[in-house]
């Protein structure tokens, strides 16, 4: 499905609110809500929203266990950090208990830190794939998802539910979690804002070639996007899709 809304204020809005009623479903009929975060300037302004009133009292944040879809090796007050964002914007705010909090940590290196969030996320879906309720992706330019890249041999990944994955020209590494874990998901909703999207947003959208963005099937789950107009101006020019 795709939702459009007139600007980023807005579009933050509807996923905060989509936040909320997600989490409040989840709680009632299964005791706790489960979400993935993404990382990028996207989402923040979606994150204030639900750190503050009205929005932050109607979640039942001691039911809430947050996880991130990717992190840069970095520490984790550096500003690049995807955890320091959430924390900054959502986490200081809210009532939410220390141990429901799964941030990705580098700690040891890449490979150790890739190695113990996939173990986090086995013990949290007693070795399986875990079921989210709800994940947050953006895209990037070039069609990326969390830190899967065009080209990476990670896209292929069936096995592993974490990865280290590297960004070309970019000296850090980083850690993601693979397609599998994302397309495992309830629902996926993508989070695009701004005019500099709008040529990928029209080839994902019309599955004009292969990226990383195009990978994303639910299993059993929704797909939303939730996109501004600036973002879907090139797709909607062409008629792409239901875009009403
Ligand atoms: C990150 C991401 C990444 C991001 C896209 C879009 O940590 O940077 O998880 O996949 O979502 O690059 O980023 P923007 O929202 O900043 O455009």
């Amino acid at each position: 499905m795709i939702l459009i809304h007139p600007d980023r204020e807005t579009l933050s809005f509807a996923a905060a609110e989509l936040f909320v009623r997600e989490a409040r479903q989840a709680v009632a009929e299964r005791g706790s809500f489960v979400s993935l975060l993404s990382g990028g300037e996207t989402p923040r302004r979606a994150y204030e929203l639900l750190a503050r009133a009205p929005l932050r009292d109607q979640v039942p944040w001691k039911r809430v266990h947050l996880f991130w879809g990717d992190e840069r090796c970095v520490p984790c007050d550096d500003p690049r950090s995807n955890y320091r964002m959430v924390r900054e914007a959502l986490l200081d705010h809210l009532p939410i208990p220390p141990s429901h909090i799964h941030p990705i940590t580098c700690e040891g290196g890449a490979d150790a830190g890739a190695a113990w969030y996939e173990a986090e996320l086995r013990a949290f879906s007693h070795g399986g794939i875990p079921r989210f309720d709800l994940v947050f992706l953006g895209i990037g330019e070039d069609g990326h998802i969390a830190s899967l890249f065009p080209g990476s041999r990670l896209l292929g990944e069936t096995e592993r539910l974490v990865a280290v994955a590297t960004r070309e020209n970019e000296a850090i590494q980083r850690v993601t979690v693979t397609v599998p874990v994302i397309n495992q998901a309830a629902l996926i909703v993508f989070l695009v804002s701004g005019e500099g999207k709008a040529p990928i947003v029209r080839e994902a959208l019309a599955g004009m070639r292969e990226m990383p963005a195009r990978l994303i099937h639910p299993v059993d789950g929704k797909l939303f996007w939730l996109l501004d107009e600036a973002a879907v101006r090139l797709a909607q020019e062409e008629g792409e899709g239901d875009l009403t």
